[in-house]
């Protein structure tokens, strides 16, 4: 008999989706209100010719969303906090951000709106973490889990993925690999290598304070519908939060000087 029933194996490293899995070439997510805008999203980003990005299949008899599969690793590893592999992540946001163009910037169908006062210029990713970046050979080719996408403006993405990169997050919470970065020089190493605009510096390090301040509240707010952000909640993550404001704010400084 021929199997033509393929394996459905699960995909760990998110935090946030129970179900994700990869089956053959594809990978099924449980579909959630954002996935008719996403998944227009991902339709346009093809026609645009970005390749940095999963391509939409449909939806399968159970409901879930079919992407490709990305083949590569996500996590952080060695190679993956590099400074070529830094840079070659703000090509990549950057060739993202462009290819968003002419996509419409209205809020509705998006799982909230922009976290920038500033009006939305692009449609941001906005949760490029290690594990949403797809690596091959030490550099990152394309970025995944499109769930908290919005309008938002080019700034607030890149502080968000900084969060993350240089990191601007209080060394006892970093992963080890990325304990001992010199965070200054990653700033502006990421800058430099995404072209952002000097008005955009100045500002980076005030959004990265007004970016804590309302992602402790939206995290507190999530938290209390259960579920994996109770679980997060509960694991520390607003304490985290808390500190790496602190630390940005004894550091800032030191930091502003290497961004301007
Ligand atoms: N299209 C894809 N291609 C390759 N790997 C994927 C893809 N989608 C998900 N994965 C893998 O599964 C993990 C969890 O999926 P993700 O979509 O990020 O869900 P979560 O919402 O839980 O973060 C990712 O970190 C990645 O390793
Ligand atoms: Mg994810």
């Amino acid at each position: 008999m021929v199997a033509t029933l393929l394996h459905e194996i699960p995909l760990q490293g998110g935090d946030v989706t129970d179900g994700v899995v990869r089956v053959g070439d594809t990978v099924r997510r449980p579909a959630s209100s954002s996935t008719p805008a996403v998944h227009a999203l991902l339709r346009h980003l093809e026609a645009a010719g970005f390749a940095g990005a999963p391509r939409v299949v449909g939806m399968d008899g159970l409901g879930r969303e079919i992407l490709t599969y990305v083949p590569g690793s996500t996590g952080l590893r060695l190679e993956s906090v590099s400074e070529e592999a830094l840079a070659g992540l703000a090509v990549l946001v950057r060739e993202y951000h462009d290819a968003t163009a002419g996509f419409p910037l209205t809020l509705e169908g998006w799982e909230g709106g922009s976290n920038d006062d500033k009006s939305p210029e692009i449609i941001g990713h906005c949760d490029l973490t290690p594990e949403n970046v797809v690596f091959r050979e030490g550099q990152p080719v394309a970025l995944i889990d499109f769930d908290l996408a919005r309008p938002t403006t080019r700034l607030f993405d890149i502080v968000t993925t900084l969060r993350h990169w240089a990191p601007i997050a209080d060394p006892v919470d970093r992963p080890p690999l990325l304990r001992n970065l010199d965070v200054g020089a990653r700033l502006r190493l990421f800058c430099d290598a995404y072209g952002v605009h000097p008005r955009d510096r100045r500002r980076l390090l005030d959004l990265a304070r007004t970016r804590f301040h309302r992602s402790y509240g939206a995290m507190r707010t999530r938290a209390a519908t259960g579920g994996n952000w109770a679980k997060m909640w509960a694991g520390g993550a607003g304490q985290r939060i808390r500190r790496a404001a602190a630390w940005l704010d004894v550091h800032e400084d030191e930091l502003y000087a290497h961004l301007v």
